[in-house]
Parts: C-alpha cells; structure tokens; sequence
C-alpha cells in the first residue's frame, strides 16, 4: 500500500487493497453456470447502451482512445472495485432488494473484510486510545418477520474512523480498527460502542476520482455505518445506516441512501450520542 506525505491512503493503495480484498473474498465467480441465452442477452444489451451513447453524442475518436486509455488505467490501478460499487452496485441491490423483506438494504461497498473480532453485545469496537470523532452508541433488537428476537444474529460492522478511512485500506491505521462481528444476547438486543464516522471521500488521485474530476461531479458519500446481519435459517442483509442532517445525504455519489437508512442519534447527556434501529430478516427461502 503507497502513503502521501501525510499518512492518508492514495488511490493506488485503497485501489489495489480493495481488488486484493475483493479477490480473497472469493466474491467472483458466483453466479455459477450462466447460460449463452442469458450471457448474449446481458451483454448486448449494454453494448446497445454503449454504442447508442455513441451516437446519440457523436463520440469522436481522440475521446474513444482517451477512454481505452482511462479502463486500462482503472485495471492496472484496482480500481474496478471501487468504480463499481461506487457506480454500478445500487442497481444491483435495487434488483436484489426487489425480492428481499424486512429491512432495507445497501450496497456492500470494496472495504469490507471478512473474520473480525467477535464481539458479545453490550460491545465496544476495537478502536485507537487516541480515537477521534463523537462517541455513538448504537443498540437495537433483530427479530424475524414475525417479530420473534433472534437469539442466534451477529452483526458484523464496519465503518471509516472520523476522518472518512477504513482499516485495512489505509496504512496508518491498525488492522482491524472499527470493525466487529457482534453476537446479540439472548434476547436478540445489542449495543455497539463506537464512534460517529465521517463523510467518505472516493480517493482523487487515482482514475476513478479524475473522472469524477474531469466531469465536475463531487466524490463524496455521506457517513455511514455499514453492516451484514445475519441469523442462522435466515436470509443474511447487507446494509448501511445514515446520519440525519449529515453532509452529501441528498447526492451520495454511490446513490446508496434510503429514507428508512437513517439514523437520528440523540444526545445521552453523558457526551455519547446514542441511535436505536431494530432489524428485520426474513427465513431463507
Ligand atoms: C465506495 C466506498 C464506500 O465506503 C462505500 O460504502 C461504497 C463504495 C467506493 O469507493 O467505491
Ligand atoms: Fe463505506
């Protein structure tokens, strides 16, 4: 992983991280045996976008060379993850959503990792002594469509520290920072310890942030938490939570907001702020 000057992560390093992440995860290769009807179908149908984009803006050739010369970039950078769950995953989940009761949804993003710290809810984070941002207590119940607690869910959470970095990705951080697998108790109830994250900014320095540039559009995402929850015999969410008035909520540029993903934390008088959200999940089908 490379560092500015200044400790932050750069777009080659978070790009090549999350590629490395995406592979480990053995996240490819999952849709197991796809038909020709179905590939040809997919397929042309995008090239029919293409090529339609093509004409309809008469595409010129130094621009269509300037692009094959930005995809190649995207590639040797890894940053494909991160450009497509910045700009292509919300389709998806809209897709997968159209299926799924109980909670809401979200993207799952290029920085999660998989075997965290097991945590037993009330739980604390693992975080930095020096840890910065506003304490937030988290708590809530998971409970299966019709309202039983599920006994046996874990949340497993991650989210950026206070100024918008993800362990794992961003070198002067420790190896797990902020990130947790939490068993509820036996009551499906649990409380998270943590801290309020920060606004996401898409690293500038690499491809997918100088297009972003070069097309005058912002790259931010409002803060979030992200989480899987999940229960044995049930249907596993991805999802992320949101901060009520928090920046870039109405124009996430991964466009993965929802209403109901938003958290309104309150203050706790004792300097913590603390937000309640229950989940639902639904019995695997
Ligand atoms: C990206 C980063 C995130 O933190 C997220 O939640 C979704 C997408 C990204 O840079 O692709
Ligand atoms: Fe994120």
């Amino acid at each position: 992983m490379t560092t500015m000057e200044n400790g932050s992560p750069t777009a080659a390093g978070s790009g090549a991280s999350a590629t490395q992440a995406f592979r480990s995860a053995q996240q490819s290769g999952t849709a197991g045996d796809v038909s020709a009807e179905r590939v040809s179908t997919v397929v042309r149908a995008m090239l029919d976008g293409v090529h339609r984009a093509i004409h309809d803006h008469q595409v010129t050739y130094p621009e269509f060379q300037a692009a094959k010369q930005w995809l190649i970039e995207v590639g040797e950078g890894g940053e494909w993850p991160l450009f497509l769950d910045v700009f292509v995953e919300h389709e998806v989940e809209d897709v997968a959503a159209r299926t799924q009761q109980g909670s809401k949804g979200s993207i799952l993003g290029p920085y999660y990792l998989p075997d965290q710290q097991r945590l037993d809810s009330a739980a604390t984070l693992p975080m930095r002594a020096s840890e910065r941002g506003t304490p937030l207590v988290f708590a809530g119940q998971v409970r299966d469509t019709g309202g039983t607690p599920l006994s046996g869910a874990t949340l497993d959470i991650w989210h950026a520290d206070d100024e918008g970095y993800y362990s794992g990705f961003a070198p002067h951080l420790p190896d797990g920072n902020l990130r947790g697998v939490v068993s509820v108790n036996d009551q499906g109830r649990f409380e998270i310890t943590t801290i309020q994250p920060a606004p996401y900014q898409i690293p500038t320095d690499g491809p997918t942030g100088k297009l972003i540039e070069a097309a005058g559009w912002h790259p931010w995402r409002p803060a979030h938490l992200h989480l899987i929850v999940a229960a044995p015999g049930h249907r596993p969410i991805t999802t992320q939570l949101y901060f009520e008035g928090g920046d870039w909520l109405d124009s996430d540029v991964a466009e993965a907001t929802k209403p109901e993903l938003v958290l309104s934390p309150q203050a706790q008088g004792d300097g913590r702020m603390r937000s309640e959200y229950d989940f639902v999940l639904e019995p695997e089908r």
